[in-house]
């Protein structure tokens, strides 16, 4: 019999990688993947809980695959990632209809405990956090016709910023070796991957205890030597571990893209102690200044919070003044949330919620004037683009820069995994819109 799968993905890159890594393990194991979940024998929902409000979405899209299990009780449900780490046996008392409740570091176990239900009725949960998660398993093939791939390198994380939720879902850090690293980029490379990201909750602390230890640093010129690799990204970095040597890499590796996702979380020095981040907002800055001295138009991104417990008017002040310093490329900001068991929870002072919209509000328009004038400043240039695929409207090819801006541009060649070269003509908050260089066909690496 035919059994079909179908996984929701929530949150961020890491639980995109482990609903990969799944479906994977399920095709291994004789299911096939389908688009409907109507038809699907399998429903996994990986979830996020870094805020209030991603847990509510995760809880809402529950609620319709539940009424789809009323109707069909031959349907396996599941809810897999950072909620059902967290909630654990509580989530089988809330929602009885679910049959496997999968923590963050069990995905390897899937096949076991799926005979288990399919065989033995079982209801399963299985949110062990402190085993050490197996290898990711390959399906050679999985990946043909992707451009982009992740590799996660390592997972966890020790910092326990006041605020953070993370560290309880995922666990403490664990590196994976630089040996199986290398052995899944080439595997991704065979098939027809360009670029890869590293993932990582703090993914410059990786470090692999291995004949001779290998840090972050080591593990990028390892993967930089890789033919057929053209482009190297990583996320998310930490600021307390930007390390000089790793600096240094992005002068030296040419495939490692001059891109940076580096949250600040805040531009008061107050906050930041508050929130427990080991860095000053002078120290951020001079971190911001030695990757702009490698080329001014490196491109950094990152995330703030807005409204933590605390924060009065100054406190905000500087935080937007962070932002104007700086000139981000783009910012990911976030309204504190509240998460149950972290440190900032039962600080006193909260900022109310309208409080907290408005600074949101302020803060974004900021931003946007900021992103327009950076992506303004690409017009007329002629930029090396990787090909994705279609643009969103379907009419246009869509890639990115090796600064990881989006660009659109009309091209009649489906040119999809090349490199090629586009005149930046107009630019937007959220994309580029270029023109293809003719004649340029024979740069192309496919
Ligand atoms: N490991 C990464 C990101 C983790 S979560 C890092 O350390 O940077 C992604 C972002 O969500 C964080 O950078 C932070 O800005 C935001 N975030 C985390 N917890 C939050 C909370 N309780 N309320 C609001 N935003 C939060
Ligand atoms: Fe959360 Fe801080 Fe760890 Fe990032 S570094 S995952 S914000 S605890
Ligand atoms: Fe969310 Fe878990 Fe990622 S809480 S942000 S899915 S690590």
């Amino acid at each position: 019999m035919i059994r079909r799968f179908y996984i929701v993905t929530m949150g961020c890159q890491m639980n995109e990688y482990d609903s990969d890594n799944l479906s994977q393990l399920l095709i291994n194991s004789g299911f096939i993947s389908t688009d409907n979940h109507e038809n699907a024998d399998l429903i996994m929902i990986n979830t996020c809980t870094v805020r209030a409000k991603a847990q509510q979405k995760a809880f809402s899209l529950l609620g319709r695959m539940i009424s789809l299990k009323k109707r069909r009780p031959d349907l396996i449900l599941g809810l897999m990632g950072c909620i059902a780490q967290q909630e654990s046996m509580g989530l089988l008392k809330k929602f009885p209809e679910l049959d496997l409740i999968l923590g963050t570091r069990e995905i390897g176990r899937v096949p076991q405990l799926l005979d288990r239900i399919m065989n033995k009725n079982e209801k399963i949960v299985a949110t062990d956090l402190s085993i050490k998660r197996i290898s990711p398993v390959r399906h050679d093939g999985y990946f043909k016709g992707r451009v982009k791939g992740y590799i996660s390198i390592m997972e966890g994380c020790n910092n326990f910023c006041s605020y953070c939720i993370v560290p309880y879902v995922r666990g403490r850090e664990v590196s994976r070796s630089s040996k199986e690293i290398i052995k899944e980029a080439r595997s991704l490379v065979s098939q027809g991957i360009k670029e890869i990201t590293l993932l990582g909750q703090n993914v410059n602390s990786y470090s692999s205890a291995e004949r001779e230890d290998v840090n972050f640093p080591m593990l990028l010129r390892m993967l930089s030597s890789l033919d057929g690799l053209i482009r190297i990204r990583f996320t998310t970095s930490h600021p307390k571990d930007l390390s000089d040597d790793l600096i240094s890499c992005f002068k030296e590796l040419s495939d490692l893209c001059p891109h940076i996702h580096l949250p600040f979380q805040s531009g008061s020095d107050r906050i930041l102690k508050m929130m427990n981040r080991g860095y000053t907002r002078e120290q951020y800055i001079d971190l911001i200044t030695k990757l702009r001295n490698i080329r001014p138009d490196f491109a950094i991104t990152s995330d703030v919070i807005v409204g933590f417990p605390g924060e009065s008017e100054n406190d905000f002040q500087m935080t937007l003044d962070l932002i104007k310093k700086i000139e981000f490329d783009n910012l990911f900001s976030f309204k504190y949330s509240d998460r149950k068991g972290t440190l900032s929870e039962k600080m006193d002072r909260k900022i109310d919620e309208d409080e907290k919209s408005s600074r949101l509000l302020i803060l974004q328009s900021i931003q946007k004037g900021i992103t327009l004038k950076r992506n303004k400043n690409y017009i007329g240039q002629v930029e090396e683009v990787l090909v994705e695929g279609d643009s969103k409207k379907g009419d246009q090819l869509t890639g990115r820069t090796i600064t990881n801006k989006i660009v659109n541009f009309y091209c009649n060649i489906k040119m999809i995994g090349s490199l090629v070269k586009v005149i930046i003509k107009r630019a937007f908050i959220n994309s580029l819109q270029g023109t293809f260089i003719k004649g340029q066909q024979d740069t192309i690496l496919t």
